[in-house]
């Protein structure tokens, strides 16, 4: 099976399979303050991820590239993030590193955005040379490094040591020219990573959470034979990542993502500490589904409501969301209780 392939396919089934939404966030609820003293036009989206200001808190995440018919897809992802100044990542550039003709179909990003934030997107156990050389690709201002153990392992043709990555990581940390953001494809991450990631020096990370896109569950759908069923609910979900994560809030810069459908679980992701909220599925689906108008006033629907948001919490700031209370019910709270997360 061919890189090419592969990426047409997850593109596929990322719009064909049903969105299950238990990303936690049902579990968690703002508390409503009735006086908030706030003035709508004072509140701002502006944050700061690897010191560099993004105006908008919701980032588009790793996609696509490396095969012609995602070339267009980029593409329209890169408008989008023009007209609505978000920060945009390109998918893992591993096919472009292996074969030159496919640069094109992440240099586009770049082209039609040259003043916009861009990320660049690889494994975790690339090089330094690698990932230098998929930032110069597209001017990246910051780099993935993703981890997705349990897609590799259920993809047929995937990787199958994961061994000596956490000292790949830190190299790169240390000798790529620009902030490096280490991710998740959707599985999450909990305290035992979280550490590990604040010993490699890593700057910002990503905690991509179960609910949203499941690579266990595409995978499956690009295996014959037997399918790696009982593993498509392995992982912590978005709302369980973020919690695991507080006492790493100062460690490193947080991204909350996974499985956000729109404005309020953007703003629990803040209220939980998230710098950012990135974005996949939820808005590759209407804009393949409905075009770039449409995708471009989903977005600015959910500034204007993370904006209402905001004001009814009395905040200016999207980082002073996390200075609220919020309430946590349900699997998570039980989930919190067992690890001893106040
Ligand atoms: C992805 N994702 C992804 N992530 C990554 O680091 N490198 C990649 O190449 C890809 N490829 C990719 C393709 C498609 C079609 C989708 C929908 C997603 C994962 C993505 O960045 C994100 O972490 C997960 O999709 C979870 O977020 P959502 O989709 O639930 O918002």
């Amino acid at each position: 099976m061919s890189i090419e392939q592969r990426k047409l396919d997850h593109v596929r089934y990322a719009l064909e399979l049903p969105v299950t939404r238990n990303t936690g966030f049902s579990d968690l609820s703002f508390v409503h303050r009735a006086l908030p003293e706030c003035d709508l036009a004072d509140v701002s989206l502006a944050t700061e991820i690897g010191g560099l200001t993004f105006s908008s808190p919701i980032l588009i995440n790793a996609m696509t590239g490396g095969a012609d018919q995602t070339e267009r897809i980029n593409r329209d992802l890169a408008a989008l993030a023009q007209r609505t100044g978000l920060a945009m990542a390109v998918g893992s550039q591993r096919a472009a590193l292996k074969d030159e003709r496919l640069v094109r179909t992440y240099a586009i990003v770049r082209e039609l955005n040259p003043d916009g934030i861009v990320i660049g997107n690889l494994g975790a156990g690339a090089s330094v040379k690698d990932a230098q050389r998929a930032v110069d690709m597209i001017g990246a201002d910051l780099m993935h490094l993703h981890l997705n153990v349990a897609q590799e392992l259920t993809m047929p043709e995937g990787d199958r040591s994961f061994q000596g990555i956490a000292q790949q990581i830190r190299e790169v940390v240390e000798g790529l020219s620009v902030p490096v953001i280490v991710k998740e494809v959707g599985n999450g991450m909990a305290a035992e990573t979280y550490e590990q990631l604040a010993e490699l020096g890593v700057p910002v990370v990503d905690v991509a959470g179960r609910g949203g896109t499941n690579f266990v569950s595409i995978e499956n759908q690009r295996r014959s034979g037997l399918h790696f069923q009982d593993l498509e609910g392995w992982g912590q979900t978005t709302a369980v990542s973020l919690l695991e994560a507080q006492p790493y809030l100062n460690r490193y810069d947080l991204i909350g993502s996974g499985g956000v459908q729109n404005a309020l679980d953007a703003a629990k992701c803040l209220a939980l500490g998230a710098r950012a909220v990135g974005v996949a599925g939820a808005i590759l689906r209407p804009l393949m589904e409905h075009g770039l108008e449409a995708a471009v006033e989903l977005v600015e629907h959910w500034h204007a409501e993370l904006r209402a948001v905001l004001t009814l919490q009395g905040c200016a700031r999207v980082t002073d969301l996390a200075q609220r209370p919020l309430i946590v019910r349900g699997e998570t709270a039980e989930w919190c209780r067992l690890r001893g997360i106040d």
